[in-house]
């Protein structure tokens, strides 16, 4: 709670005994500021968004090293949320991205998040590759952060009570989003590709199996954040 106290005299503008009222109330001091720095970028946050964590910086900055595989490469992130993910790879990469999410209040986050920082995206609202499948759009780098938690996880209070349940869980052990790419990205993805998915750490094994089930003759990467979890998956042809 100090460290939480501290942020919020740091970064809070309004009343600071009505924002420690609401930090003791149970809210994520991310949502009382309602703005956090994601990559070096400040993106609004609100209970329709997931706030975006640290691991999906270090998801952020490995894309921008393999994207050095490419020349010129039409990127989408799938689930969106903040925008966080498309935003810090546009600007990084001094380049257009395509995100798109189901909810259409996180799509006006992400999109409000894109002005304010000049980044060049173009939103879609849309179920998983949906939208690229219907707008025909050819992708080189895929990447994700899907909701990947199972019902029955244990999941801190603070989290379950605060941050928007379509961003958290997801069926058939937590692989439901990444079954569902897997299974239609050959719909999108260009000969030569990159998949960069985050994931849950125990998941590593069951998406290798399914990429290599629905992909064929490609590379799996399971790679760990800089707590020595496994929390990354990438697939790659080049
Ligand atoms: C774990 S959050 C990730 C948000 C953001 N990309 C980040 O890394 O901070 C997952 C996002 O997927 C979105 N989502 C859930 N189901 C979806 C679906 N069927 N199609 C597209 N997006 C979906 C949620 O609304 C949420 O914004």
């Amino acid at each position: 709670m100090k460290k939480e106290i501290e942020y919020l005299k740091k970064y809070y503008n309004g009343s600071i005994n009505d924002a420690i009222k609401r930090l003791e109330a149970g809210e994520p001091v991310q949502y009382i500021v309602g703005n956090v720095d994601f990559y070096g970028y400040i993106l609004n946050v609100n209970k329709n968004v997931l706030i975006p964590r640290r691991e999906t910086e270090e998801l952020v900055e490995e894309v921008i090293k393999r994207s050095k595989m490419f020349n010129s490469p039409v990127i989408i992130d799938v689930g969106t949320g903040s925008g966080a993910i498309a935003i810090s790879l546009s600007k990084e990469l001094k380049t257009h991205v395509y995100a798109s999410d189901i909810s259409e209040k996180a799509v006006d986050v992400a999109k409000e998040n894109s002005i304010n920082n000049k980044a060049d995206v173009t939103f879609f609202k849309g179920n998983m590759l949906k939208p690229y499948i219907e707008n025909n759009i050819n992708v080189d780098i895929l990447v994700s952060n899907p909701p990947y938690l199972r019902k029955e996880e244990k999941v801190e209070d603070i989290v379950k009570n605060n941050e928007p349940h379509l961003a958290l869980y997801a069926k058939n052990n937590g692989l439901e989003f990444y079954e569902n790419i897997l299974i239609n990205a050959k719909k999108v993805l260009n000969d030569k590709f990159l998949i960069a998915f985050e994931i849950g750490e125990t998941q590593g094994e069951d998406i290798k199996v399914l990429a290599l089930k629905y992909l064929g003759d490609v590379n799996v990467e399971i790679k760990k954040d800089l707590s020595d979890k496994n929390r990354f998956v990438f697939v790659y042809n080049y």
